[in-house]
C-alpha cells in the first residue's frame, strides 16, 4: 500500500488529482499548514512490538516532537477484531475540528484523512512510516476503514482536551468512504 493525497473540489468527488510522491505531498500538506513526514525505525520492530518497544523505536523522533511542546503521547493498536470498532469506525467519520493538534505517527497499518480546505477535499492515504499534525482547528474527518488495522503514536497537547467538534455538515457523506 502506498502514501497517496487525492485532490478533489468540495462538491465533486469525482474531479481528482492523484499526487503519490512524498515530497509533492508534504509541500502541499505544508501549503495548508498541516505537517506531513516519514519516520525511520531506529531500532528494528516486531509485528507484535509492546508500546514501550514502540516507543524505543522510534525515540529520537519522538523526542524532537515533543520538544515542540506538547504534554503526552501514547501508541495505541487497532485490529478487526478490537472491541466496539464499528463505533470506532464512526466516531470520526463526520466532518469535525479540535481544539487540539491531531497527531499521528503510523507504525503500521493504514487510515485515511480528508482535510477540508479551500474549496477543496484532501484525502490523504496515510501508511507505515507517515508522520501527519493537523493543526488545531482544521476541518477534517478520518475514516479506519471496515477492517481497521493500524498501530500509531499519538501525540497530545492535552489528553483531557482531545474531543471533536462537529460542524454539523454532511459533506463527508459525499465522498468516497476508505474500503
Ligand atoms: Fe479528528
Amino acid at each position: 500500500m502506498q502514501t497517496s493525497l487525492t485532490i478533489c473540489v468540495e462538491d465533486n468527488p469525482q474531479a481528482k488529482e492523484v499526487l503519490t510522491d512524498f515530497q509533492k505531498i508534504a509541500e502541499l500538506l505544508k501549503s495548508l499548514g498541516i505537517g506531513f513526514e516519514r519516520w525511520e525505525t531506529e531500532a528494528p520492530l516486531s509485528d507484535t512490538a509492546s508500546p514501550a518497544e514502540v516507543q524505543a523505536a522510534y525515540k529520537s523522533s519522538i523526542d524532537r516532537i515533543m520538544q515542540q511542546g506538547y504534554k503526552a503521547f501514547d501508541v495505541v493498536s487497532i485490529h478487526p477484531s478490537s472491541p466496539n470498532i464499528e463505533e470506532a469506525r464512526k466516531k470520526f467519520l463526520g466532518e469535525h475540528i479540535h481544539t487540539e493538534d491531531e497527531v499521528r505517527f503510523f507504525v503500521d497499518g493504514s487510515g485515511m484523512f480528508y482535510v477540508h480546505a479551500v474549496g477543496k477535499v484532501f484525502m490523504l492515504l496515510c501508511t507505515k512510516g507517515d508522520f501527519i499534525n493537523l493543526p488545531a482547528g482544521t476541518t477534517h474527518w478520518f475514516d479506519m476503514g471496515p477492517k481497521p488495522f493500524f498501530k500509531a503514536i499519538r501525540v497530545f497537547n492535552n489528553p483531557e482536551g482531545w474531543v471533536g467538534k462537529f460542524t454539523g455538515s454532511d459533506i463527508s457523506d459525499k465522498f468516497p468512504k476508505y474500503e
